[in-house]
């Protein structure tokens, strides 16, 4: 199995995208799978967020690519909220999750299209190995937590990855201020 982080990320995207037409195609499926879908993207999201993205910004030079990949999780943990919210049989939920399909299959796109193929370029096949144990260790201690777990000092990590200043602001000024940049 490979080793490389952007490998793993992209296994991650993979298994993602075979969930949702899951859900989307099987109904019945959804209130067991839901809870699946959600705690997958949200710490495939904070493994990222803490081992991945300040890498990228810092050692391949993707500020840019990455503070706009950081905005659209913020979105994608906003939708993924409301989506384990909705009863599984409701219009609310088929709307809510073609809104979750959406927003996640574009960031998905843009980030192999722009953040993974700026570290296989610019980072050496041993440092992207060490950077796929960090990711794999993150996600694995995330894994059963929802978007909504996230601590003080996750948040303090999306605002420097998105460039956004922090300060000392307290949870719910920090929620505010990145509620304002959620990106799609
Ligand atoms: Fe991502």
């Amino acid at each position: 199995m490979s080793e490389d982080v952007t490998d793993l990320i992209m296994q991650d995207h993979r298994e993602v995208e075979t969930l949702f037409e899951k859900l989307e195609l099987e109904p019945e499926v959804r209130a067991g799978l839901t809870p699946v879908l959600v705690t997958l993207l949200s710490a495939h999201s904070r493994a990222e967020e803490a081992e991945v993205y300040p890498v990228a910004r810092d050692e391949a030079g993707e500020a840019e690519d990455v503070a706009h990949s950081q905005e659209e999780h913020l979105l994608a943990d906003r939708l993924l909220a409301e989506l384990s919210e909705c009863d599984p049989y409701s219009t609310a939920y088929e709307n809510k999750l073609a809104e979750v399909v959406d927003a996640v299959s574009h960031h998905v796109e843009e980030e192999e299209k722009t953040v993974l193929p700026g570290m296989r370029d610019r980072l050496d096949d041993a440092r992207r190995a060490e950077l796929g144990q960090a990711f794999l260790k993150s996600r694995q201690e995330h894994l059963g937590e929802m978007p909504q777990d996230i601590t003080r000092d996750e948040m303090r990590r999306q605002a420097a990855n998105a460039d956004i200043p922090a300060g000392d602001k307290d949870k719910e000024a920090l929620r505010r201020e990145l509620d304002q940049h959620a990106d799609s």
